[in-house]
């Protein structure tokens, strides 16, 4: 058998960097530094999943840390890809403001996705796993990257599950909400072996390039990370006991809200997050806050949840209004009629996120989440982003499936577990499907003639692909495409560098 086969492909075993643990240590550390040279670290590979725009620039920026960067390791999904990486010249390229920046060093494998049909894996196992192919690999990983898209995190991860362990790390970096829950309920049922999660809240704005390894850099942002208490830890809904706030001259209390829709439930008593680390959460944690460009904070998990709804409700507003409009995000500002449906929407979404059981004893989460604030925050973020064509417009006139699920479905899911019907919000979720059905349907239907000159008797038909669609196609629907896909999350016509929705 070929000898890579275990291990997928390394680009040199050179790059192995010196493991931490033979650093010899005397007396006690002197600084923090010093301490956590000295913790032990099993494994320093991170492997990146989805190599998309978030998965190429994560990589990028790992591969670019100064001293002693981790070993990465792609891992592909088709042949076509790792064929491609093997004819290239092994770099991954960011381009930033017009210069490129090559970095060389990825190692890459193969994990072929089993079809999932109705929600449910088909398993082709028997075929599968007795097969090796060239970057197949079984070795076990310890820190893992998912850059998929939210729909396909479920089908990436199935193929890799068993060399994800109960110690393994996974940083989950989709929009939306609801992929953590799935990927428990659906790959690692038993709490006893399911590995821990990190989430990540990324506001770069990315769009890719021609080149299948490139990737562009269009608007600078943050990367939010938070540690999720594992159920073998505490229970998953159970709410967050407060956090003290001082206030110079004023008694810490914390203040207690009253949940607005469930009022039963206020009587769980919060539960502190006390686990500690283990070494992968903390080797993984430290090396992406060690990254500059990627602008990581660490937060607790009650303060990224909160984040993470921020950013839900902007994207419930911006996302599927745009897709309906089918216009710039800055499309929806200014308008009485769409102020109307804007209010309504926030108005369940609101109360939802203050209904959540989690959020029950965190003080000031009324006003943080209340409509009139949230209507604030979407008015911003559109007019920051204005010029800009959101992700589930770019992929709505691409043909491809959105996010709408994790999005403003999450909150529809949400509101049947707490009592509260979101018809606004499942009236999107269809709509925006029920469009994209539409669209993949005529770009399925259109005539794919090449562009280019052809002699008069000549009619050649191009491949019918997604790539084709994404604008090398001469159809009027192909064209708006390229269009949408050249100004796509995180730019504007201009190139002007802005945050991503
Ligand atoms: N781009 C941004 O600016 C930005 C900003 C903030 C947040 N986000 C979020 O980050 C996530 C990733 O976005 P993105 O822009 O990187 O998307 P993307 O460019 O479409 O990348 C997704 C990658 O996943 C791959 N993939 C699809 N199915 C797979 C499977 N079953 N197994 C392994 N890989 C699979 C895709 O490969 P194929 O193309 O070959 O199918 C593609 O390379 C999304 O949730 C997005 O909303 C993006």
């Amino acid at each position: 058998m070929d000898p890579q086969a275990k291990q997928g492909i390394r680009a040199s075993e050179q790059d192995e960097p010196p493991s931490l643990n033979d650093e010899e240590e005397s007396g006690p550390p002197k600084d923090t530094a010093e301490f956590y040279r000295a913790q032990p670290i099993f494994n320093r590979r991170i492997h990146v999943l989805g190599t998309g725009n978030v998965g190429k620039f994560v990589a990028h920026s790992l591969r670019g840390i100064p001293q002693d960067p981790p070993p990465v390791t792609l891992i592909f999904h088709r042949h076509e890809h790792l064929t491609a990486w093997e004819e290239s010249r092994k770099v991954i390229n960011l381009i930033t403001g017009g210069d490129s920046v090559y970095r060389e060093g990825c190692d890459v494998e193969l994990a072929f996705p089993n079809p999932r049909y109705h929600g449910k894996e088909i398993d082709q196992s028997e075929l599968r796993r007795s097969d090796s192919w060239p970057g197949k690999s079984d070795e076990p990983i310890d820190s893992l990257i998912v850059c998929t898209k939210a729909p396909n995190v479920l089908s990436a991860l199935s193929p890799i599950k068993h060399r994800l362990h109960s110690e393994s790390i996974i940083l989950f970096l989709q929009n939306g909400m609801g992929t953590v829950d799935e990927v428990s309920r659906e790959i690692f049922p038993d709490p006893a072996t399911r590995p821990y999660y990190m989430v990540g809240i990324n506001s770069h704005g990315l769009h890719r390039a021609a080149d299948q390894f490139t990737t562009v850099h269009a608007g600078f942002g943050l990367i939010s990370l938070g540690i999720l208490p594992h159920e073998r830890n505490r229970d998953p809904t159970a709410p967050y006991a407060p956090i003290l706030k001082f206030a110079p001259g004023r008694k810490a209390e914390p203040i207690e809200p009253k949940n607005p829709a469930t009022p039963g439930l206020s009587a769980q008593e919060p539960e502190p997050v006390a686990a500690p680390w283990t070494p992968n959460q903390r080797y993984l944690l430290r090396t992406l806050l060690r990254v500059p460009v990627l602008g990581a904070t660490g937060f607790s998990p009650p303060d990224l949840l909160q984040i993470q709804l921020e950013k839900l409700a902007v994207n419930c507003i911006i996302n599927p209004l745009t897709v309906l409009l089918d216009a710039r995000n800055g499309s929806i500002l200014y308008n009485y009629s769409i102020s109307r449906v804007i209010r309504l929407l926030l108005a369940e979404i609101s109360l939802v996120i203050r209904s959540l059981p989690e959020l029950q004893h965190i003080p000031n989460v009324e006003q943080r989440f209340d409509p009139g604030r949230l209507e604030t925050i979407v008015v911003g973020v559109a007019h920051a982003t204005k010029d800009n064509i959101s992700s589930m417009l770019a992929d709505v006139r691409a043909g491809r499936v959105t996010e709408m699920n994790y999005i403003n479905g999450w909150i529809v899911r949400k509101g049947e577990e707490l009592g509260i019907k979101c018809f606004m919000n499942y009236m999107m979720v269809h709509l925006v499907e029920g469009k994209g059905r539409m669209v993949s349907a005529e770009l399925r239907e259109g005539v794919p003639f090449v562009d280019g000159p052809l002699d008069a008797t000549e009619i050649r038909l191009k491949e019918v692909t997604a790539t084709a669609n994404e604008g090398k196609g001469n159809s009027e629907s192909a064209t708006a495409n390229a269009r949408s896909l050249e100004n796509s999350t995180g730019e504007g016509p201009d190139g002007k560098p802005v945050a991503s929705t």
